[in-house]
């Protein structure tokens, strides 16, 4: 099979990862990296050995690209995808698609005219312990699900990341940011959505940032922080869902699915790994349930390495633009209920991925073997 040439725009905080993962399958090869900061390009090139450090307008011009991973920030991420489907290539965007769902749906429907693929992350919902959460779900162990409980509740990130300015600026917020693990771990659980109610607040107008380089500096707040919601899904399964900023100490869990037979323990989405846990009306107590899949550790990449096995196999792929819109509608549904006082219905609408074949897995040294095949 032949290797897709990728580019990489956005060469901050999270690239690293994607390099030292995607070198592990060899279906792709990392051509080229861009950043606005060109000394963040150079330094990701001489990291991971990419042969080239371009400007965005050099990397989108060159014809042997053919994927474009998108690692900007949330508010650039929709132009960029944009700019490098209009010139023809794929795309795989980190989350959030985009910050408003127009601009999502213009980015899926130019890609769709140009017979280009979109494919968005999160891609932990692939992870081995959701994979092995989904399957129990499938098989009917806790019965019908009823509904979930979904819960993130930290003070934010200016304590830690050295740029934390966007997450607060539209397109961020615990629900921009955090959301789509959480929601599309839902779906690939529960299936669609069918509307989303909401009701949100910002409690602190501005953060100070703590972490370095720019401990001391403000950043204003410009979007709701605190956010409760109802997700109701096509199969008749409720879930309620708080992403929060705000809170400085927890004792909630991530993920619990309740069925009619029983409730499943779903470790944090934001992970590819972690202990799942059920316990039916059989049992007497907690089991734990030991992984049916590999990519448990942090496998970021995987949605993009799975995407290029599908556009060379011709099959749809599962970490997809077409989820991430749906999740992007969801989120922003949140939103947009809490202002209007009403039930959001769900337009961008997504299938539930298929669940990965037993034949994905990581090989004794280290490298990341998807086939399809069965
Ligand atoms: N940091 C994390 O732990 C983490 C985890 C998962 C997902 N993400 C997501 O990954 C994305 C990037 O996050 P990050 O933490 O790496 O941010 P970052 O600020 O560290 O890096 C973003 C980079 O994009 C560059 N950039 C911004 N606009 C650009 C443009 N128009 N053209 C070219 N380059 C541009 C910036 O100069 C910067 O180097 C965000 O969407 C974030 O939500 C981050």
């Amino acid at each position: 099979m032949a290797t897709l040439k990728i580019g990489i725009i956005g060469c901050g905080n999270i690239s690293g990862i994607y390099c030292e993962n995607l070198a592990r399958y060899s279906g792709v090869q990392l051509l080229a990296c861009s950043d606005l900061d060109m000394d963040r390009a150079r330094a990701l090139r001489e990291r991971y050995g990419f042969p080239m450090a371009l400007s965005v307008d050099e990397l989108l011009s060159r014809p042997d690209i053919d994927l474009v991973i998108n690692l900007t920030v949330p508010k650039a991420h929709s132009a960029i995808s944009a700019n490098a489907v209009q010139s023809g290539k794929h795309v795989y965007s980190e989350k959030p698609l985009a910050v408003d769902v127009n601009a999502a749906a213009a980015v899926l429907q130019q890609a769709r005219d140009r017979e280009l693929r979109i494919g968005c992350a999160p891609d932990t919902f692939l992870g081995g312990s959701h994979q092995t959460c989904r399957r129990l779900i499938d098989r009917g162990d806790i019965g019908e699900p009823v509904g979930a409980t979904a819960f993130m509740l930290c003070h934010g990130h200016e304590s830690w990341h050295p740029n934390p300015a966007f997450y607060y600026e539209a397109g961020g917020g615990p629900m921009m940011d955090m959301g789509p693990y959480y929601l599309t771990a839902l779906v690939n659980l529960l299936g669609p959505i069918k509307r989303v109610t909401g009701i949100s607040r910002a409690t602190f107008p501005s953060r100070t940032i703590t972490s370095n380089p720019l401990a001391g500096q403000r950043i204003a707040v410009e979007t709701p922080t605190h956010i409760c919601s109802v997700l109701d899904f096509q199969s008749g399964a409720i879930a309620s869902v708080v992403m929060s900023f705000d809170v400085w100490h927890t004792t909630l869990p991530r993920i619990e699915v309740y069925g009619s037979e029983g409730t499943l323990l779903v470790p944090d989405p934001n992970g590819f790994g972690g202990e799942v846990r059920i316990r039916s009306i059989r049992d007497s107590e907690w089991r734990v349930v030991a992984p049916i899949a590999d990519f448990l550790g942090n496998a970021r990449g995987l949605g993009v390495a799975e995407m290029a096995e599908a556009i060379q196999a011709n099959r749809p792929h599962r970490a997809s633009g077409q989820l991430a819109g749906h999740v992007l509608d969801a989120m922003a549904g949140a939103d947009i209920s809490s202002k209007t006082g009403m039930h959001h219905a769900i337009t961008c609408t997504a299938d539930r991925p298929a669940p990965l074949p037993p034949t994905y897995r990581i090989g004794s040294d280290g490298t990341w073997l998807l086939t399809e095949e069965m």
